[in-house]
């Protein structure tokens, strides 16, 4: 990267509103060949909105692009992509009904005379791609096939067929195994040393000082400034982000410990977990911490009633209960918020009110009518609690932020009042300055007396809000420690599958 060069690409003062919204207010950016370049901001302050304006996707009220010095129009994603930028989606944008093959090339499939598709080249071509990302699938599968990471990674490969300029990954990772994040890593290099720009979105500090040269950030919509990541710390560039700087510590704030209210005993359903047993009282929190496909989700799965286990006792209140459904769960008091918002946690064609009070309707109607007044309270009250950012609660989740959507979800299951929360992965793509206040959240509401399981597979947050954790590995738990004693080192090697005994 020298002085000299032009810039692969360059935004200049782009401004986008859109209805009571003012997204983007005069945004400069801009992209050297061979520079990962990583953009910052809270949730909410534009990030996806401006690369949607580099790929064609939103047209900018005002403002210029800028690509190897020359000034163009981007009006659709072909068109970004023939200029040979590529946007890497944070909420996936695939045709489940298709191929991968197809949804890779999609828009620009291989022809044969007479204008039919070449299945053979595009599959050829699309397997020589998925391997290269050493993916375990191929180009002929269905993508509604695909977990959420594989097709995180059909989305990348997209990326790959063309001869690309500028490549802009919006939370590439959010989905993705350690195995998959250093595949990702590797093409981020590969691409870098091609001389291909790259932008890099993500929530995650440790990855954006891992990549990034230079760092922008942007709040509410606004530039706030260029850092080069060598010279600058995440304290920095947290203050640019939400203006203050972060407490970090712990809440050491004594809560008293109530009865037992969840216990689970040698619970197994082979072969995601086996002989699974700990119990969670009034006021507590309890970490599940490992790395994904530990078998976490599948255990809170089980208790919401989403799975049958094949032996083992869940007990409430010290009585053994059966969960069959999720309507049994709830009666119980048990709540769950899923990892995956978009497939599992929200209708996103409905508006932000209707989401949060979908699954209490009935306890607010009065006669025929839902009380739409009590309804917009419920949303109002955990909008500020949570402050999530909306126009209005008559706003369609759909065009919210990510992080805000998350939140969305959260208040959602927190105005339900359970006595059991169980919460997995609940920052994931959510801003450092949210996650703090969500991590004070979980804690006060343990101090409320719920009884609180956070499944986290990172390290901070898990040894943040959690009174006691369990550290589990490949469908077992492997240790549990409390606040007090653990350690980083001790927890690292009781998930990686290191029996204490082993390490003396
Ligand atoms: N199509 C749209 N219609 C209306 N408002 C929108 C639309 N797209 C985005 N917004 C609004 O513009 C603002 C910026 O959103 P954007 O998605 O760019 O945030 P972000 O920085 O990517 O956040 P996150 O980290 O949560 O992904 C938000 O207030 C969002 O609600
Ligand atoms: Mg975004």
């Amino acid at each position: 990267m020298s002085d000299q060069q032009e810039p692969a690409l360059r935004l200049k003062g782009i401004v986008k509103t859109f209805p009571g919204v003012r997204a983007l207010d005069g945004v400069d950016f801009e992209v050297m060949p061979g520079e990962v370049h990583a953009l910052l901001g809270e949730n909410g302050a534009g990030k996806s909105t401006l690369m949607k304006v580099l790929a064609g996707m939103h047209q900018p009220d005002e403002g210029q692009i800028i690509i190897a010095g020359k000034p163009v129009r981007m009006t659709t994603p072909i068109e970004a992509k023939a200029q040979g930028v590529v946007l890497i989606h944070q909420e996936l944008s695939l045709v489940p009904e298709m191929s991968a093959a197809e949804n890779i090339y999609l828009g620009e499939l291989p022809l044969k005379r007479f204008g039919r598709v070449d299945w053979t080249t595009l599959f050829e071509r699309s397997n020589a791609i998925l391997k290269r990302l050493n993916c375990n699938f191929r180009g002929e599968v269905t993508v509604a096939n695909l977990s959420i990471a594989n097709q995180q990674m059909v989305e990348i490969a997209r990326a790959l067929t063309v001869d690309a300029r500028v490549v802009v990954f919006d939370e590439p990772t959010a989905s993705l195994t350690d195995a998959e994040k250093v595949v990702l890593f590797e093409i981020i290099n590969d691409l870098k040393a091609r001389g291909v720009g790259i932008v890099y979105i993500s929530h995650r500090m440790d990855e954006i000082f891992t990549l990034s040269d230079r760092i922008t950030v942007l709040r509410d919509g606004a530039y706030r400034g260029t850092l080069t990541t060598a010279d600058t710390d995440e304290d920095e560039v947290t203050r640019l982000m939400i203006g203050r700087s972060l407490d970090l510590s712990r809440d050491t704030a004594e809560h008293s410990l109530g009865e037992v209210v969840l216990e689970v005993r040698d619970l197994s359903c082979a072969p995601l977990f086996k002989k699974i047993s700990f119990s969670v009282r009034a006021g507590e929190v309890v970490g599940f911490y490992g790395l994904v496909g530990a078998g976490r989700t599948e255990i809170a799965e089980t208790l919401f009633g989403l799975r049958s286990p094949d032996s083992g006792e869940i007990l409430v209140d010290g009585s053994p209960v059966q969960i069959n459904a999720p309507a049994d769960a709830i009666k119980l008091g048990i709540s769950l918020v899923p990892e995956n918002r978009k497939e599992q946690g929200l209708v996103l064609s409905m508006n932000c009110r209707d989401n949060m009070t979908l699954p209490q309707v009935q306890n607010l109607t009065t006669g025929p009518f839902v009380s739409s007044g009590a309804e917009i309270a419920i949303f109002d009250k955990y909008r500020d609690k949570l402050e999530i950012k909306t126009p209005s609660w008559r706003q369609t989740t759909r065009v919210l932020s990510g992080g805000n959507q998350q939140k969305i979800v959260i208040g959602k299951w927190l105005s339900m009042h359970p006595r059991v929360l169980i919460v997995d992965e609940p920052t994931r793509g959510i801003d450092v300055g949210s996650k703090s206040e969500i991590h004070m959240l979980l804690r006060a509401l343990a101090a409320q007396g719920y009884a609180v399981i956070v499944i986290s597979s990172e390290m901070p947050e898990v040894l943040r809000v959690s009174d006691r954790i369990v550290a589990m590995y490949s469908g077992q738990i492997m240790r549990e420690f409390t606040a007090e004693q653990v350690t980083e080192d001790s927890l690292v090697q009781a998930i990686s599958g290191i029996r204490t005994s082993e390490v003396a």
